[in-house]
């Protein structure tokens, strides 16, 4: 088997991101879950960048035993010592050290000449290399640069000591049929490259860093950056979760190669980044969205509840998320619904069951998913008395700071139906009185409870109410997405339990 490295920069690039910025404690306390995960090298901060990201790469050093601990250095003495110092701790200590060699940054950034980088290069190797034994170089906009040049620079790298040598699409620029012809080239045309790791570290600007690392591993690298959930710079970086997922469900792609990553860690992790950097993670995130294991469509929920790999390729306890969630919505069909209310523990005659449906497909075009509680709250209501003296057809009110709330309830009664208008305290009291006026029974309101049955703003309420009529009390219940129309129900409910 080859081995494929993890090289995680979630604690590095990843904390770039704008935004993203951590404490030295929320890195260690990322670093320890990276180890858990079983992340190869961590590259733990930009030591030189400033004293708490020293700090960072000094504690992580000091605790992490089982991951190698990385950090980042320019070309500059100051730097590689900077790095070479915050690693002193480290069991296994590398510094990473990086130089732009594309036309556009020496022009620009340097105003340098080749083979001034050249010489560059050189010194800072061999002074780095004299500090640490593991040497990661990088020739920054790598995939921008004249391929020539490159491979000089490589060369050179190696010559000097550097024994992993990283590919940086530093602008998420190439794509994965340009990645393929680079490392073939760079394997073809560097002299020494046996003598070193190649690595590959891709940036998202076009959507494409796990694309083009997974090419670039095809291609014979065999060391991959990335980092938890994707972020990093700009768009972003490849993510961890999304490669290693890749590699391990197409293993009759990636042929003989093994990642030593206990995917059962990766939702932890995922979540643990996205707490403590506060970027949250997108619904249709591979993997570890909240959708990457949910289905909503009829026909998906049927195959699924007959076998999942009908729609899934991987199973979700295999990166930590308990089991696969059949989302109940408005594209659900009666069989996951049945499914549903029978895990409910709710037994229901074929007939009630087609009743739900109905009411449950209503609810679904008014809410974006129709949880269990909603569930139950629909058997609920069905329950209630079969035989409604009233029930309600409309209700309308208008309400307001700095006027008499009013309300109109049209209900059906005996085959009519029959409008009252009335104002009131508030809405709902003026919906009850409404009511009244046209029942003519008189009450008295014990008790009125409005409880949000699931989360979300468009949570359905559920009021109960108790009445008091001829001495004898009576409740009831409704609910409903809009409040005042559950009050109404509920108020019903009761009326029409009276006997
Ligand atoms: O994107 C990049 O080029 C980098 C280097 C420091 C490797 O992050
Ligand atoms: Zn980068």
């Amino acid at each position: 088997m080859e081995k494929i490295i993890i090289f995680d920069t979630t604690l590095r690039d990843g904390e770039q991101a704008p935004g993203a910025s951590l404490t030295s404690e929320q890195k260690l306390e990322i670093a320890y879950q990276l180890e858990n995960l079983g992340v190869d090298f961590i590259e733990a901060g930009f030591p030189i960048a400033s004293p708490d990201d020293f700090k960072a790469v000094d504690m992580v050093s000091r605790n992490i035993k089982k991951s190698g601990v990385c950090g980042l250095a320019r070309c500059l003495k100051k730097d590689i010592e900077a790095a070479s110092n915050s690693l002193k701790k480290a069991k296994f200590p590398r510094i990473h050290i990086f130089l732009a060699t594309s036309k556009i940054h020496l022009e620009y950034k340097f105003k340098k000449a080749e083979v001034e980088i050249l010489e560059i290069a050189k010194k800072s190797v061999k002074f780095a290399r004299n500090l640490c034994d593991n040497i990661e170089f990088s020739p920054e906009d790598a995939t921008r640069s004249d391929r020539e040049f490159l491979f000089r620079v490589i060369e050179t790298a190696i010559s000097q000591g550097a024994k992993t040598i990283n590919i940086p699409d530093t602008v998420g620029y190439t794509y994965p049929l340009e990645v393929q012809s680079l490392i073939t080239d760079i394997i073809n045309n560097v002299p020494n490259i046996n003598k070193a790791v190649l690595s590959i570290h891709c940036h998202d600007d076009l959507g494409m860093a796990v694309a083009n690392s997974l090419s670039a591993v095809l291609s014979g690298v065999r060391q991959v950056h990335c980092t938890m959930n994707g972020i990093g710079e700009r768009a972003g970086n490849a993510s961890l979760e999304e490669l290693v997922m890749a590699v391990k469900t197409r293993k009759d792609v990636f042929k003989n190669m093994n990642i030593s990553i206990n995917t059962k860690e990766i939702f932890k992790t995922s979540l643990l980044v996205s707490n403590l950097t506060g970027f949250v993670i997108p619904p249709n995130k591979a993997i570890v969205g909240k959708n990457a294991f949910a289905h909503e469509a009829g026909i998906h929920q049927d195959a699924m509840l007959k076998k999942s790999s009908t729609y899934e390729i991987m199973n979700p306890k295999d990166v930590g998320i308990s089991k696969s969630k059949i989302v109940l919505g408005k594209h659900s069909g009666r069989h996951a619904l049945v499914k549903r209310i029978e895990k409910l523990g709710i037994k229901l005659a074929d007939n009630r069951i087609n009743k739900i449906f109905e009411q449950f497909k209503q609810l679904a075009d008014k809410k974006k998913e129709v949880f269990d509680d909603d569930l139950i709250a629909l058997v609920e209501e069905e329950t209630s008395p079969k035989v409604k003296t009233y029930e309600l057809i409309t209700v309308r009110a208008t309400t307001g700071t700095d006027i008499v709330p009013d309300a109109s309830v049209k209900i059906r009664y005996e085959k009519k139906i029959i409008e009252a208008k009335s104002t009131g305290d508030g809405p709902v009291d003026a919906c009850y009185k409404a009511i009244d006026k046209i029942t003519k029974i008189k009450t008295k309101l014990l008790a009125y409870k409005l409880d949000a049955i699931t989360g979300g703003k468009d949570a359905q309420g559920r009021v109960r109410v108790e009445v008091r009529v001829k001495g004898k009390i009576y409740s009831g219940r409704g609910s409903s997405t809009d409040i005042l129309e559950s009050s109404v129900k509920a108020y019903l409910d009761a009326l029409n339990r009276i006997k």
